[in-house]
């Protein structure tokens, strides 16, 4: 016989211990210290109405439901509900409406959020308002009696915006609607948005919280008992459950969060730095740079800055220049994995954001995005240096 033992978590314990230990512990057939992957689509039953809690794999899977609970802890919520990817789980959270239901989002939210929005749920007599979130004013002016969400994104991608959670929270709360915070870009190690009074948090899990760029799927985190009953419920019902590999994944990519993100924040704010003393960068966004205009609220509710970050080399053929020549950095769409990605937003993750629009937003057609991954600075910044010396 195996001796049957627990890993037990103190209500005290710190963030890295919940990343490692939150939702899971060792199998009690085994002790395998690893949740197993249960591939399996059904489960047998004792005798007629009894069995073990588990009937069918989309209604109960082990492993997804370890996913579920460890990443509902490390967002500091009640409960998790994974999905197939950031873009079911936000159109999970967007079945909280009704029709006649009006929603105010960060203008420069992800492309593929603004597709779901304008182009499929509009058609379900829903409407989304879009201002800039880092103006409270704007966001209040915008509320409506039919508000019942306002949806941000912070920081921004790529001009890297912030919303300051705390006071967005109170506004939506002020006006009966629900605080939901897509916290992909920051990560849960950097910015945790229930602690300010956010009521649903979700998650691209391909990003930073897989972070090994080979999963695909996503997270919602709630806190309210409604919001809870309703998206177990949605989940079953429309079913675009993460399977239990890519579940597995994750809960293996979230026992490093903490390792991974202090590196991905460090190279962040070293390349930041070292870009801004380049002569053919004309500007650098990243919220951990004084420089940035709201690099306060960025100290206030960001334990680091992240490795996201945007500089501007002026025009589109100084871009072209930069990205063809660096070798390090892989010219990539998508984020947050160990491997330090380039791109080219107006090109590339912008590319069906009309020009007028993306100028608005400031994205401009010199403009080039990072995601710092975790590999050594020297041979980031030699990579960066040898490019600009390119352009
Ligand atoms: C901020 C943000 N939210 C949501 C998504 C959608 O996630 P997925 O590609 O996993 O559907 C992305 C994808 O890039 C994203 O960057």
């Amino acid at each position: 016989m195996y001796r049957c033992w627990i890993v037990k978590l103190t209500d005290c314990a710190r963030f890295s211990t919940i990343c490692l230990h939150a939702g899971q512990e060792p199998d009690p057939t085994t002790g395998a210290i690893i949740t197993p992957i249960y591939q399996t689509s059904t489960y047998v039953q004792d005798e007629l109405g009894k069995h073990k809690g588990f009937e069918y794999a989309r209604t109960q899977n082990p492993t997804r439901m370890a996913l579920e609970r460890n990443l509902a802890a490390i967002e500091a919520g009640r409960e998790g509900f994974a999905f197939a990817s950031g873009m079911a789980a936000i159109g999970a959270i967007a079945t909280l409406l009704k029709a006649g239901d009006h929603v105010v989002v960060s203008d420069n939210t992800y492309g593929g959020t603004f597709r779901l929005f304008d182009k499929v749920l509009t058609r379900y007599q829903l409407t989304f308002t879009y201002v800039n979130t880092s103006h409270l004013d704007a966001v209040e002016a915008a509320m409506t009696p039919s508000t019942r969400l306002l949806f941000v994104e912070t920081p921004t991608n790529p001009v890297m915006g912030l919303t300051d959670l705390r006071a967005a929270a109170a506004l939506a709360h002020r006006h009966g609607a629900r605080l939901v915070v897509d916290n992909t870009f920051a990560s849960p190690y950097n910015q945790r948005p229930i602690e300010f009074g956010a009521d649903l948090v979700t998650h691209s899990t391909t990003k930073y919280l897989n972070g090994h760029s080979d999963s695909v799927g996503g997270i919602v985190i709630a806190v309210r008992d409604d919001d809870i009953e309703w998206l177990r419920f949605v989940q079953n019902a429309e079913g675009a459950i993460l399977g239990p590999f890519d579940s597995w994944l994750v809960l293996r990519g979230t026992k490093t969060l903490t390792l991974r993100m202090q590196q991905h924040n460090a190279n962040g704010l070293a390349l930041a730095q070292f870009l801004s003393r380049q002569p053919k960068v004309e500007r650098v966004f990243y919220p951990g740079l004084p420089s940035h205009p709201q690099h306060e609220l960025a100290k206030a509710q960001m334990r680091g800055f992240g490795g996201m970050l945007a500089f501007d080399l002026g025009s589109l053929e100084a871009a072209r220049r930069l990205l063809n020549a660096v070798r390090l950095h892989a010219l990539a769409e998508s984020l947050g994995g160990v491997e330090t990605l380039i791109s080219h937003p107006a090109t590339m993750t912008h590319a069906s954001v009309p020009a007028d629009r993306r100028a608005a937003l400031g994205i401009t057609d010199g403009m080039v995005r990072i995601s710092a991954g975790v590999e050594d600075i020297d041979d980031l910044r030699e990579d960066l240096a040898q490019a600009l010396a390119q352009v």
